[in-house]
């Protein structure tokens, strides 16, 4: 049988957050620019940017876990520690309809790893000619504190994101395809007794994303 799973919001988001950090990788702490019809264009403000739009992306996510389409709602798929104690002794034994018990956590880990990184970006100073929209509020060791651990915390992101992609790819080759559900947003099960999840259209996702941006550019932009 074939259901909806994932809506257009979960999958427009993952991928968007996909592009999003790689350019947030490639343009973090790169004191390089682009001259473009004789603008110059600073990395770090391009970095600044994109962050903003990594917090309203992270913020709307959340957002949507709580009021969103079933299958995207935390309440679906973060399970306490023995379902994941469960999942992780055989995880490969029974069909979950959202993320599995481990996936689910570490989709949270990241969610909250990725709002602490732009949060703390908001405070950082790279002690060159950049200083984060709000470093003015805290003082100074606060400052330094927050641009150490916002240079820090993205190697734990980065485990988090190479546990993801392996996982996913462990189960392609188990011939469980993850993939094709997070493009399409469909999903064959085999178990036919399984009601169709409630949806929610992904339209709503993009309305409450573009207003996140709004608010945040108007005051941190
Ligand atoms: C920057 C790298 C990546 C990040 C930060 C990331 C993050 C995430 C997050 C947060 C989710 C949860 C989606 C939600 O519930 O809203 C997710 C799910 C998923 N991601 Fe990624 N992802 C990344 C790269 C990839 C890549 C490269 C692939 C494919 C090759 C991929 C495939 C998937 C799939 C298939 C799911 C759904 C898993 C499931 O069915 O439980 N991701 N990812
Ligand atoms: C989730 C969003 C973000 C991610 C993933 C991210 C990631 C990174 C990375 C990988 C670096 C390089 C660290 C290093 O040099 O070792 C960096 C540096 C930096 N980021 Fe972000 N960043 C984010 C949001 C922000 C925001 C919102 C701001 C400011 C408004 C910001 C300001 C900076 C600054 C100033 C540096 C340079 C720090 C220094 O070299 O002293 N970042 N960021």
């Amino acid at each position: 049988m074939v259901i909806k799973l994932w809506d257009g919001f979960v999958r427009g988001f993952h991928w968007l957050l996909v592009v999003v950090l790689a350019g947030l990788w490639y343009t973090g702490g790169n004191l390089d620019y682009l001259e473009f019809n004789g603008n110059i264009i600073e990395f770090i403000d391009v970095h600044h940017k994109l962050g903003l739009i990594m917090l309203a992306l992270i913020i709307t996510r959340i957002l949507w876990g709580i009021f969103g389409s079933s299958p995207a709602r935390f309440s679906q798929f973060l399970r306490g520690p023995k379902a994941v104690w469960g999942y992780l002794k055989s995880p490969f034994s029974k069909e979950h309809l959202t993320h599995n018990p481990g996936g689910g956590l570490i989709v949270v880990l990241m969610l909250v790893l990725l709002l602490a990184q732009a949060i703390s970006g908001l405070f950082t100073d790279d002690a060159i000619f950049f200083r984060g929209p709000l470093a003015n509020t805290v003082n100074n060791d606060v400052v330094r504190a927050l641009t150490s651990y916002h240079k820090q915390a993205f190697d734990f992101i980065l485990i988090l994101i190479a546990l993801h992609i392996v996982a996913i790819f462990v189960y392609l080759v188990m011939r469980k395809n993850f993939i094709g559900p997070m493009i399409t947003g469909k999903k064959t099960i085999t178990n036919s007794n399984i009601t169709p999840p409630k949806q929610l259209h992904g339209g709503y996702g993009f309305i409450l994303l573009s207003l996140n941006l709004f608010w945040i550019f108007w005051w941190l932009g």
